[in-house]
């Protein structure tokens, strides 16, 4: 049994987990700055640097607690060392390889988006007994978060071959800029996705592009297209982002817009994950990423792909440190282990990359 403590610091949540071969969570714990963000709309990077320093040394203390351990019973150290903001990703890369130099720990880099991936390998009924069977390459996978979308054929462990990615603004950006338009705050996926539940999703027919074509995808006519309908309305978002609101305009219908972009954003991604899914022959189908956890993605993918799906349970697609602790179990196992030269990586592309 080898025993990982992943660190994952590469944005605005400050987590740490062990986790027991890849796959069993012995504790996650996981900080988040989600409200001192959200006076600024969106991450604030200097403040959350700063804010990792405070956090990261009680997050690893309370999931070693958690976990009943101490240093002795770990095997290694998994960070997340790319891609990210770069002053957030050098609080976890730091304090990985202290620990790692103290302890005598083998230390491991991991690339944000494979941990994103890998929680499709961890077992969330922890503690239940039995595992559920791994996915097992060849696999399309479908990265959603904040900062990336991204298409991927996994032909084996490590390899990957990126099908298609956002050529604008990523999916949960989207999300994130719709909702601040609406006036639904910070974090956006959740707000819109509570709001679309009181509204028509085929009230507003919003552009789904390049929706026929390639496996790219293009989120940013979407966002200029709520801005355009909006403008034909009152409230609550400022007068400056629709300057040429009539004054008689009626009332903003938040739930129907909400809906309707919803159901735009959904239609593309899972078109182009079902296309992906047949033309490449795979055995599963499997999401990751923020977005992941969107309840109308998670649906429609189930319903509409003829395969095998899986999904993460919500909290291990938003970041968190059991992902990084799986995708290290697998580089750990091979041996691939990094030096004292580990650095961050903030525009790091996903390894093993052919496409
Ligand atoms: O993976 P993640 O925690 O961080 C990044 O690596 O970017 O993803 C955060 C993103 C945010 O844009 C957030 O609005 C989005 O995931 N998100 C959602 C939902 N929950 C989180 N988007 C749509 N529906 C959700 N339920
Ligand atoms: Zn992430």
């Amino acid at each position: 049994m080898a025993l990982i403590l992943g660190l994952e610091t590469s944005c605005d949540e400050t987590a740490a987990a062990i986790v027991s071969d890849g796959r069993r969570i012995l504790a996650n714990v996981v900080a988040s700055q989600v409200e001192l963000h959200r006076q600024y709309g969106g991450v604030f990077p200097e403040m959350a640097s700063r804010q990792h320093v405070l956090d990261i040394v009680p997050v690893i203390r309370e999931t070693l607690s958690r976990a009943g351990m101490d240093w002795s019973a770990l095997d290694a150290i998994a960070v997340t060392s790319g891609p990210g903001l770069v002053g957030s990703l050098l609080v976890g890369v730091n304090v990985a390889k202290g620990i790692a130099w103290a302890k005598g720990l083998p230390l491991i880099g991991v690339n944000h988006l494979e941990a994103h991936l890998y929680a499709n390998w961890l077992d969330c009924a922890a503690g239940n007994g039995s595992l559920a069977a791994a996915p097992v390459p060849p696999l399309i996978c479908l990265i959603v978060s904040g900062g990336h979308t991204a298409l991927v054929l996994m032909t084996d462990y490590g390899q990957y071959a990126i099908l298609g990615q956002t050529l604008d603004d990523a999916a949960g950006e989207a999300f994130d800029k719709v909702a601040r338009l609406l006036g639904l705050g910070y974090p956006g996926g959740p707000a819109i996705q509570a709001a679309a539940e009181q509204g028509d999703p085929e009230a507003f027919d919003l552009p789904r592009a390049i929706l026929h074509e390639g496996y790219d995808f293009s989120f940013s006519g979407l966002k200029t297209a709520v801005l355009r309908l909006m403008q034909q309305y009152k409230g609550p978002a400022s007068a400056e982002q629709r300057p040429e609101q009539a004054p008689e305009a009626p009332a903003l219908p938040v739930a129907d817009i909400a809906a309707s972009f919803q159901a735009a954003v959904v239609d593309v991604l899972v078109v182009k994950t079902k296309r992906a899914a047949e033309q490449f022959r795979v055995r599963e189908v499997l999401l990751a990423g923020g977005v992941a956890s969107n309840r109308l993605l998670r649906q429609r993918v189930r319903t509409e792909i003829d395969l095998p799906v899986r999904f993460p349970p919500p909290v291990y697609c938003t970041d968190n440190a059991a992902m990084v602790a799986a995708a290290g179990h697998f580089k750990y196992i091979s041996g691939d282990y990094d030096g004292w030269e580990l650095d961050v990586q903030p525009r790091l592309p996903l390894p093993g990359q052919v496409g």
